[in-house]
Order: C-alpha cells, then structure tokens, then sequence
C-alpha cells in the first residue's frame, strides 16, 4: 500500500469510486454512475448481490476484511458507502490512503442509536425522551423514568424494525430485554429504551453536503411503515410550510454538525404537539428518498455521487407531486419474470425498479415503483393501483 494518500479533492469521470455495500442502494448508485462515465468498484459478500451486477469491479469478501478494504481502497479514486455498518477502525485506517465520504467519524454515529440522539440534543434538535440501557436493571429504571408505552431497541445493527420491541406496561419488560437481546446472558449489552412518540406523521429529509460545506436539501417526503418497514412515500408530504422548514433544519443541522460530505438521510415524527422530533440519520441514500430520481432534476444518487466527487450538488427542485410504493417479496409478482410487471406498467406516469434479486422472500426488498401526478393524492392513487396490479400477477 502507498503511504501517499490520494489527495485529488475533486474525483472527475473516469475515475473510479468504491462503494461499502452491494444492495440496491448501490445498485441505483451505480446506475447513475456509470451514466456520467464513472468506473465502481463493489465491496459485498454476496456473490450476486444487486450492485455487483452492475459495478465494473467486484471485491468479493466480507466487510470484516482488512484485506479486502485494501483491495477496494487501492481500486478506488473515492469510497463511499450504501451499508453504515463498515468497521470504524478499519475505516480509519484505509482514510490516509483514500477519501472516505461520509467518514468514518459520521459512521461512529450513524451506527449507534444512542450516540445519534445524544448528537442531535447536543446540537439542539429535539428526540423522543430515550435512555442508554445495558442491563435488566438499567431498563427497569428507565422505564420508571420514561414511562409506557416505550420502545427497547438495539443500540446498533437494527433496520426495518428488526431487534426492537414495544413494551405497553412494565410487566412486558423481561419479555422486551429477551426479545431484543435473543436471550443473551454473556456480558453487556447495548440497548436504547425511547419513549414512544405520538406522531401524526413520519417523515424524512434527505440532504447532501459537499466538500466546501453546501449543503442541499431534497423535498420534505411522508412516510407510511407497515410492520416498521417503509411501505409508501409521498412527497410532497403534506404538512404546513412552518413543520417543513424545522424538518429541513433538522437535517440541516445534523449533517452540519457531523462534518458529513455525502448523503444524510434524516427520519423524523411530527408529534400531535406539533414539534419535529428526530428519530434516526442514516449517511447514505435513503428508501424514502428514491421518488428523486423521477421527480427531481438530480437524484439522491447522482447528488450522492457529486458531493462524494467533489462536484456542485445539483438541483434538488420537485418537478411534480410523487409517491413511492415498495416491493416486497410477499407482493406477488415482484420475482423476476413475473407478468404483474407488465399490468403496473399501464399506469400513467408510473415507473418500474427492480433490484435484480433472484429470490423473492417475505420481508425482502425486490423493487419500488414510483408514479407522478398532478398532486401528490393522484400520485398515491396512481401508485397504490399499480402495486395491485403488479401484485395480482395476472
Ligand atoms: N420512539 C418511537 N415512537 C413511535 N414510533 C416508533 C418509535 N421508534 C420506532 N418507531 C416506529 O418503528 C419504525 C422503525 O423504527 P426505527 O427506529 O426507524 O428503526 P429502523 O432502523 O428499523 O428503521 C419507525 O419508522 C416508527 O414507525
Ligand atoms: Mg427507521
């Protein structure tokens, strides 16, 4: 390895850019890389994961692997990332030798639920009421602090509702530390109980931050979960001009005051109080923010690619209303092959994305549509109706 780090700021077309993770975020990457004449480079374990189909190079290896964080970082111009769970450590690391956008300080963050909402409070940025939580003992406490109902989840590796359980009385507290912890009894663990919020909403703020500080924010998005899953988004999300400017100064301040460059992804609740509270940051494209690539001049991926490259961030303008519906494996149709394909394409204004996986299973994300409108009802109407169609698989 050459001690002297790459230090071009600016990574022009045809340089190469390394990408942490081969999912359908890097996939959607990859595709809008390759557009502006860019080479990628995938670091996945998967052998056919859906970003390796398209990346012109393959470290295949796990994310563990100095080795293979070595390969990646002397095949790469820039490294960013679609996964925020790389080794810190490692990450650190390989930084002397190659740009890491986001860096891995971002990572350290990102990673940790308690450390996210400790960030926002110190930045001034309202969360639910939470307590670090690392024994039985500990939770007993904070529940008699926080109250019920509340929500015991694992500090790190928790996405799409997995290890995270809803405790509605005290009594249900043993049951809530097994469930998130499989019953661990071999040393600490690390846990965040929060109080559950009273929302009228989800909501989310993809924003982007280049080298020279810009920051640029795409439109506010609305999201409806099923099972804590992301299910629909819709954008605008409708909410009054007032919630919109405190969620975009809520992303705003976070990927200020955690130095980002690249893609921040904020999750927010806007309480029945009226106030935005922060719920989780992620420092990559968002589920929530793939609408962007219909509706706006730049996407989330493209806008990801410039500010990693050092390059303006784009337009970030909402050209019409959107909504997004995803995939899932339990959706009939969303196999490849399958002829609901064809019937959701009938669908004014509605566009098609599937991610390449060749096994469709339950809880698995296979592919969004996403549909215009002239508001953003028609553009549910015109979404919720092409997932049906696609769904029936007639
Ligand atoms: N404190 C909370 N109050 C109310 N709902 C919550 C709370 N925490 C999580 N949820 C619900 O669960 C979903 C998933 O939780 P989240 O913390 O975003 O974890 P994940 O990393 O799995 O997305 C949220 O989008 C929300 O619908
Ligand atoms: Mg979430």
């Amino acid at each position: 390895m050459s001690d002297e780090r790459k230090r071009a700021d600016v990574v022009l077309p045809g340089g190469t850019i390394g990408v942490v993770g081969g999912g359908q975020l890097g996939r959607m990457f990859a595709l809008e890389a390759r557009r502006m004449g860019y080479r990628v480079a995938v670091l996945d374990p998967g052998a056919d994961a859906p970003a390796t189909q398209l990346a012109d190079e393959h470290v295949h290896a796990s994310f563990s692997d100095p080795g293979a964080m070595r390969a990646l970082a002397e095949r790469s111009d820039v490294i960013t990332l679609e996964w925020e769970n790389a080794d810190v450590a490692t990450l650190r690391d390989f930084e002397r030798i190659v740009p890491i956008r986001p860096g891995p300080g971002v990572l350290q963050v990102a990673q940790h639920r308690v450390r996210e909402k400790d960030t926002a409070r110190s930045l001034g940025i309202l969360t639910p009421d939470y307590r670090a939580v690392h024994t039985r003992e500990e939770l007993a406490g904070a529940l008699r602090e926080i109250g019920t109902p509340a929500v015991l989840k694992t500090a790190r590796f928790g996405y799409d509702g997995k290890g995270q359980a809803v405790i509605r009385h005290a009594g249900e507290a043993d049951a809530a530390f097994d469930a998130v912890t499989g019953g661990r009894r071999d040393g600490p663990v690390e846990l965040i109980l929060e109080a559950w919020v009273r929302f009228t909403m989800e909501i989310s703020v993809v924003c982007a931050r280049g080298i020279d500080g810009e920051i640029a924010c795409f439109p506010v998005a609305e999201n409806v979960h099923q099972n804590a899953i992301l299910d629909v988004s819709i954008v605008p999300a409708r909410i009054t001009p007032d919630v919109a400017d405190a969620a975009r100064r809520v992303a705003e301040t976070m990927a200020r005051g955690l130095d980002v460059v690249g893609l921040l992804a904020v999750e927010m609740f806007v309480g029945e109080d009226g106030h935005v509270r922060m719920n989780e940051v992620a420092p990559r494209p968002h589920n929530s923010g793939h609408y962007t690539i219909e509706a706006c001049p730049v996407s989330q991926f493209e806008q990801q690619l410039r500010a990693v490259c050092g390059l303006p961030l784009g337009s970030t303008d909402l050209l019409r209303p959107a909504a997004m519906a995803n995939l899932m494996g339990e959706h009939a149709g969303t196999a490849l092959g399958r002829p609901g394909a064809a019937h959701a394409l009938g669908v004014p204004a509605t566009a098609l994305h599937l991610y390449g996986k060749a096994e469709a299973r339950p809880g698995r994300k296979m592919g969004h549509l996403t549909s215009l409108g002239d508001t953003p009802e028609q553009a549910l109407e015109r979404v919720l109706r092409a997932r049906d169609l696609l769904s029936a698989d007639a």
